[in-house]
């Protein structure tokens, strides 16, 4: 195995040893087998690459400071992969078998969890995919259940520092009454085109708003919203965002720090009443934004409004508590008081 420099992870796909694999198939899944050929057989007529019938998860596990090793919240994954499964018309892998495959995946490639010490975690990925070949669009209960890891460090390059967003004026992330709440990949793939081009102007990151009326925020491409006024931890109520992990278990820690928790719609114009903004999310913990633009088209020059918190780089008082908390609990640094921390 080549050296790892746990200090220099980025967020990529890294090629571990073992694939965790269940498939459906007649009614039952398959006992858990694992793979070591990182390849998977598919008929050319199966769900998935016609009709994009595949959804995943996204979880962390970690090395604490006295050396156990836990994964964050996998109950709440399970669940949420259960919503999204039903969704989609897939089979609906237990949770317990869901927690069994990520936690034998963290096991059976323990040599790529990182230490601790270095800000860096093992990523889970669990991906279930329609197997079926067919042409009709209707549901058929044969699915792949996979569950791969890859070690990782921040998403976007550098721990805990501020980039700029952008709300792309022609581009909607989910349909009202859509998809947008579940964790299915056809909603990433919308984004990757408005993500090129916001890139390559500078941003780091999209914020989508609701698309039938374009007046409120709703999450960002990766991950979700939140804002900081006073002592206000502020946060999209949206039934096309996802149920963030992440978001959820902030709330609460801002709740313990005696913050006041608001879940409303936020118009977008509020923005100009933030002392910080920031995405939130399993891949990007927290991300504060430095400034968000809007522009009528993502494509041409003009920004008909920015909204700026800080200077570039720069990180606001209320990210760095809540970073500092959340990490400190995954990193068994302080005590997990709402035992979030699975120990493996
Ligand atoms: N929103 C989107 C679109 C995401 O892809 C993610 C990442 O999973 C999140 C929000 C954050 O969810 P979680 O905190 O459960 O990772
Ligand atoms: C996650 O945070 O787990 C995600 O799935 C977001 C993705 C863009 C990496």
């Amino acid at each position: 195995m080549k050296e790892i420099d746990w200090d220099k992870l980025g967020f990529d796909a890294y090629r571990t040893r073992t694939v965790i694999v269940s498939h459906f198939k007649d009614g039952k899944w398959s006992p858990i087998e694992k793979t070591e050929t990182f390849s998977f057989t598919f008929d050319p007529f199966a769900q998935v690459f016609h009709y994009a019938i595949s959804c995943f998860e996204g979880l962390k596990a970690f090395t604490q400071k006295d050396g156990r090793k836990v994964m964050f919240r996998p109950d709440e994954n399970a669940a949420r992969l259960q919503r999204t499964a039903r969704y989609l018309g897939l089979p609906v892998p237990t949770k317990e078998m869901f927690i069994e495959m990520c936690k034998e995946c963290v096991l059976n490639n323990l040599e790529f969890l990182p230490p601790y010490g270095h800000q860096a975690s093992m990523y889970i990925r669990p991906l279930l995919v329609g197997m079926h070949p067919q042409m009709q669009l209707v549901p058929y209960p044969e699915a792949i259940f996979a569950v791969m890891c890859a070690p990782v460090g921040s998403y976007y390059g550098e721990h805990l520092r501020s980039f700029a967003g952008v709300i792309p004026g022609n581009y909607d992330r989910a349909a009202p009454k859509g998809s947008g709440s579940y964790k299915i990949g056809a909603n990433y793939a919308s984004t990757f085109e408005p993500y090129k081009i916001a890139h390559e102007q500078g941003y780091t990151e999209l914020l989508y708003l609701n698309s039938q009326t374009r007046e409120y925020i709703d999450e960002f491409g990766s991950s979700n919203f939140f804002a900081i006024e006073g002592n206000k931890y502020i946060t999209p109520l949206s039934d096309s965002v996802l149920p963030s992990i992440t978001n959820k278990s902030l709330q609460q820690v801002a709740k313990d720090f005696g913050m006041e928790v608001e879940k409303r719609k936020i118009p977008v114009g509020e923005l100009s009443e933030f002392e910080e903004a920031a995405a939130c999310g399993t891949a990007v913990v927290i991300t504060p934004m430095s400034h968000i633009d809007i522009k009528p088209v993502l494509e041409e020059p003009e920004v008909s409004a920015s909204y700026r918190f800080f200077d570039d780089g720069e990180v606001g008082p209320a990210c760095q508590k809540l970073y500092k908390q959340i990490t400190g609990i995954q990193f068994g640094e302080l005590p997990d008081a709402h035992g979030w921390c699975y120990e493996i």
